[in-house]
């Protein structure tokens, strides 16, 4: 589409879009572009429009072997794409290759004394620890050396439930290297959660942390491992080690017991293996490499199987044209390990291109809203990735931290949630001093990398829209039949992706057909076909295209409730809600947030014979935390005398929905109990009132995802 916005300047670009979008509909508002700066279009890895015709349409699927070019294969494959058994799409078929050699063995010979990692941790008076490529190979072999001692075998999932400690991207190495499939748990999960991910990937090993430091507090981390040996217990899976790795090895920095015969310090373990070498496993491109679970509508989370060689070249590939890495850069990613966005540009896509990795061990504002700065001043940080969440609280508590510091920034990323342009602006100027370019990456776990971004050097931006489909990806919105909605049109649908691509998941752990059933189905109008262009790819997003062919993406149409950029399943909320006895039914649903995008409120209606009290809502707070982890604790619970139905006794969430949010509930003919949304409304908008949650404008698409929400089900 860059014909569409190449050459025209920022005024008339936006200009036309305007006046073309005001005639078809009013009301979702255009932005004026904002060109790249000269000086990044003059370095950056895709600079030639050339770039374009290689990855269009009729290129496909060849025009991928580009980004699988990229790494080392042992054996290069016969079939770039094998679509035999949709939609198991396989990729590279017949290649083989190890995940760990390509981020770190190949790296040796001409940057062995390179920081592969620079570890900051949160403590400001710590110092950091730098990773020489040359070390990491040293550090990754030494504790494969220990995992195979344990007899863990190519094909094995082992659970790690770590910090954002440089141990974290060694384990992972680690498994790699043997073709071991790691499974990697958010550390702010609950140990309950960690477990049930233990119990549904079958893992008999976990590897943790005994503590790490978070908001200035050295937390007891190794507590939540014995909860989660319980917990995958209960499901009937038992862990026969747990691997606990030391924050100040030596030095046991939890409070709970070691237990005996199963858990093992790994400092102790590694003590016997220096200097270990261990030949890395030359694994089938199909070979699982990791699993990462999300969440989705049922309570089951889902572990989303990525693949080794389509992954690996999927994420390369596009850390080097959309992050713009060159191999001398230092880069930094302040996400967390423990999410897709850490796996594929922390640590793989990073390490693949052979660059310089930064890993910060805390919070962004800690000690205060100046620390992401200082860091990027001192390592001379020059590309920086991080969430909308995370700039809006830092430009809440800091807004003029970032002139305070000199780095200088070429480029910035944005990714998990949908960035108000106000935000981006202050993204640009003031974080990037208006020298960098700013990437708006739309993707998912379930995709790998990002399929919906520009190319930043040949791409104008646009706050608020992630751009048009990424090099190679084919994006559509359909409305309910599967028809394509025009670009331009000014009409929402749902975002799929018509063709396969190398970093896609390749099914769901254990789950196949849910695999299926949940990203295929919708749109497919013919099982048996083998022809891909059967089998869009549902994504579960809304969205919209302007003219320019640029996405707005609206949020989820499923029952998923993105907090802080991180996805947490409304029915998982609810059926942690509902183990709590006096509970009978629960309802979770989204609130617009200036800081965290959105947060979670809870309904809850009690049994007979119960009264709404103090307790009741401690009860069920407790009962997720224990479930999910803190991230998940609702900003308020309601205990209300009945929820909204419908006749047929579905709970009508966009209403309570539109009550939290202060919005119009919509039509509420339909419903069985009508007369109970006032009740609701005075109950719930009072106590708000009472606590100084004000009323707060929304924005059109923040309006548009609370009034339909829940109604896709
Ligand atoms: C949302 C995170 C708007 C979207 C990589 C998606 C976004 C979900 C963006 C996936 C973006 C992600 N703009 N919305 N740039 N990026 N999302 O699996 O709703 O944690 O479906 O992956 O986050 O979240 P997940």
């Amino acid at each position: 589409m860059s014909e569409d916005v190449q050459g025209q300047t920022t005024d008339e670009a936006s200009e036309s879009s305007e006046s073309s979008e005001a005639t078809i509909a009013v009301h979702w508002r255009e932005e004026g572009y904002i060109p790249p700066p000269p000086k990044f279009i003059g370095q950056a890895n895709a600079s030639d429009p050339a770039i374009l015709d290689r990855f269009a349409e009729e290129n496909f699927p060849e025009c991928f072997r580009e980004y699988a070019d990229l790494l080392h294969w042992d054996e290069y494959w016969h079939t770039t794409l094998d679509t035999s058994n949709p939609p198991f799409w396989k990729w590279f078929v017949g290649g083989k290759l190890n995940a760990s050699y390509n981020c770190v063995d190949r790296h040796l010979a001409g940057d062995r004394n390179k920081a592969a990692l620079i570890w900051v941790p949160e403590p400001e008076d710590e110092a950091d620890a730098v990773i020489t490529y040359q070390e990491l190979y040293r550090r990754v072999n030494e504790f494969a050396a220990v995992l195979q001692d344990l007899g863990v075998q190519a094909g094995d999932r082992v659970t790690l439930h770590m910090p954002m400690v440089p141990e974290l991207p060694v384990t992972m190495l680690a498994c790699a290297r043997l073709g071991v499939v790691h499974s990697q748990v958010f550390a702010g999960f609950s140990g309950g959660a960690c477990g049930g991910r233990i119990a549904d990937s079958g893992s008999k090993i976990l590897i943790t942390m005994d503590g790490y430091y978070r908001s200035g507090d050295l937390l007891d981390h190794k507590v939540k491992a014995d909860e989660a040996v319980e917990a995958a217990r209960k499901e009937g899976q038992e862990v026969d080690k747990v691997l606990v790795w030391r924050r100040f090895p030596g030095q046991y920095s939890a409070k709970t017991p070691m237990v005996e015969g199963r858990d093992v310090f790994v400092d102790d373990l590694l003590a016997d293996h220096k200097g270990a070498v261990v030949e890395p496993v030359s694994m089938p491109a199909e070979a699982p490499l990791f699993l990462m679970y999300t969440s989705g509508t049922t309570g089951r989370p889902k572990g989303c199987q990525h693949s080794t060689g389509g992954y690996l070249s999927y994420v390369a590939g596009t850390s080097k044209f959309y992050q713009d890495i060159h191999p001398d850069d230092t880069y930094w990613c302040m996400a967390d390990i423990g999410w897709i966005t850490g796996h594929s540009y922390i640590v793989y896509g990073p390490l693949a291109l052979g660059t310089t990795t930064v890993l910060y061990e805390g919070t962004p504002n800690y000690p205060d809203a100046g620390r992401p700065w200082r860091v990027a001043e001192r390592l001379g940080v020059n590309i920086f990735h991080t969430s909308p969440t995370a700039i809006r609280m830092l430009r809440k508590v800091g807004p003029d931290e970032p002139a305070k510091y000199d780095y200088h920034f070429k480029a910035m990323t944005t990714v998990g949630e949908p960035i108000e342009p106000e935000v981006y602006r202050w993204y640009f100027s003031t974080v990037g001093k208006g020298e960098a370019i700013i990437t708006d990456t739309w993707w998912q776990t379930e995709t790998g990398g990002f399929i919906g971004t520009g190319l930043p050097g040949l791409f104008p931006m646009k706050p608020g829209s992630c751009g048009p489909a990424a090099l190679g990806i084919y994006l559509d919105i359909l409305d309910e039949n599967g028809d394509s909605i025009p670009k331009g049109s000014g009409k929402a649908g749902n975002i799929v992706s018509r063709a396969p691509w190398p970093g896609v998941f390749q099914t769901i752990w254990g789950q196949p057909e849910r695999f299926v059933s949940t990203y295929f189905e919708k749109y497919n109008k013919d099982k048996d076909s083998t022809d891909w262009h059967d089998w869009p790819y549902f994504a579960g997003d809304g969205a919209v295209q302007s003219e320019d062919g640029y996405f707005r993406i609206l949020g989820r149409v499923d029952d998923v409730i993105n907090v802080a950029g991180h996805r947490l399943g409304t029915k998982e909320l609810e059926s942690s809600a509902l183990s709590v006895e006096e509970v009978a039914e629960a309802a979770a649903v989204p609130v617009v947030d200036d800081v965290r995008g959105r947060v979670v409120e809870m309904y809850i209606a009690l049994k007979p014979g119960n009264e709404a009290s103090a307790e009741i809502e401690g009860k069920v707070k407790t009962a997720i935390e224990t479930d999910i982890g803190k991230i998940a604790r609702p900003k308020n619970i309601w205990i209300v005398p009945d929820m909204p139905k419908t006749r047929s006794g579905k709970i009508m969430r966009r209403v309570i929905a539109s009550v939290s949010n202060f919005t119009d509930v919509g039509d509420i003919t339909t419903l069985a109990n009508p007369e109970v949304v006032d009740k609701i409304r005075d109950q719930v908008q009072s106590a708000k009132r009472a606590k100084g949650e004000e009323p707060r404008e929304l924005s059109e698409t923040e309006e548009h995802e609370i009034k339909t929400y829940g109604e896709q089900e």
